[in-house]
């Protein structure tokens, strides 16, 4: 059984992108190996300042993947800061950290061509990443594209301490991207991101959903003309909610011409509407009992610490610490 793990970032609603890219694989991994995953709240904090905020946020964000399918019977879910020992080999990490490693990753690149001061915790980010997943001999990573490069430093940073302290030290993992959900469209046209604004929450209001998925972009072409299905941003969305039925007869109507942007708009509202209704469903009742989550919760950062603690020992007592 491979042990999985991954994180999810609690800075606000998850929208599709999230879903399809982490949540959802996310999910699907519980059934084929031993399944870690937590609320990365420490890294969260690199851009939410109100603490309410984010203690919320963090709540929401379990009661979301719950909702979404993550079962805490054969899942392990936990809050990242209720095992603090991901800080020490942060730090431990570090020591064998080149700069220019952490200077050539794109989140610190962009905050920097943003003109943005970053902070320290910014630039250390991929390392306390490098650390949940080290923490716990994480074998398999389910992760976005965008993250592909963190889990490229976590094997270097394996690498270089396995090369000086013991080949067995710490387990290397390979990250798990799945090749169709790559990349989910925002309403742009770009890639869906919070810092784009160009989202669509996975739980939204029947109202608000639809006014932002008849905002999603398009090109002029008149109804009557036919319209090219590659490349749409409505079809890209489409496939990810609609059965391959739907798909095959949205994109001969594009192809045919005769029917407008609004028309597939409206039928990829339905869609991605009936997608998320028992999620839907689950969610308003796990909302209703905070106890059961925060419960899931705790439970999982207890079965989260056992594995941290002697890992973490390992890596103490490899280096020169005290016992
Ligand atoms: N950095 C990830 C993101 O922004 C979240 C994350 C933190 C993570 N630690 C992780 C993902 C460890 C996978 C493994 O989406």
């Amino acid at each position: 059984m491979p042990r999985i793990l991954s994180g999810i970032k609690p800075t606000g609603a998850p929208h599709l992108g999230n879903y399809f890219a982490m949540m959802r694989p996310a999910i699907a991994w519980q059934d084929k190996g031993e399944a870690f995953y937590f609320l990365a709240d420490y890294h969260a904090l690199t851009t939410v300042r109100d603490p309410a905020a984010l203690r919320e946020f963090s709540h929401e964000m379990a009661v979301d993947f719950l909702a979404c399918g993550l079962d805490p019977g054969r899942a392990v879910l936990w809050r990242q800061s209720d095992v603090p020992e991901v800080c020490e080999l942060t730090w431990l990490l570090s020591c064998l950290t080149p700069m220019p490693m952490l200077e050539n990753c794109h989140a610190y690149k962009d905050h920097l061509a943003n003109e943005k001061v970053p902070s320290h915790g910014l630039f250390a980010y991929p390392v306390l990443m490098a650390a949940d997943i080290l923490l716990y001999d994480s074998q398999v990573v389910p992760v976005g594209r965008d993250q592909k490069q963190h889990v490229e430093v976590t094997r270097d940073l394996a690498g270089r301490m396995n090369h000086a302290y013991g080949a067995e030290l710490l387990v290397v993992p390979e990250a798990s991207i799945l090749p169709e959900v790559e990349t989910v469209p925002g309403l742009d046209g770009r890639k869906m991101s919070k810092s784009y604004q160009n989202t669509i929450g996975v739980f939204e209001e029947e109202k608000a959903l639809r006014k932002k998925i008849m905002g999603i972009t398009t090109d002029s072409t008149p109804v009557e003309a036919p319209k090219i299905p590659e490349g749409s941003s409505i079809v890209s969305l489409f496939k990810l909610v609609a059965s391959p039925a739907e798909v095959a007869t949205m994109e001969a109507d594009f192809r045919a011409g005769g029917f407008g942007y609004g028309d597939f708009k409206k039928r990829l509202f339905e869609a991605t509407w009936s997608f998320f209704a028992p999620m839907r469903e689950k969610r308003a009742e796990l909302l209703q009992n905070r106890d059961f989550v925060k419960d899931v919760l705790a439970r999982g950062a207890e079965r989260a610490r056992a594995i941290a603690r002697p890992t973490l020992q390992r890596v103490r007592m490899a280096m020169g610490l005290s016992a």
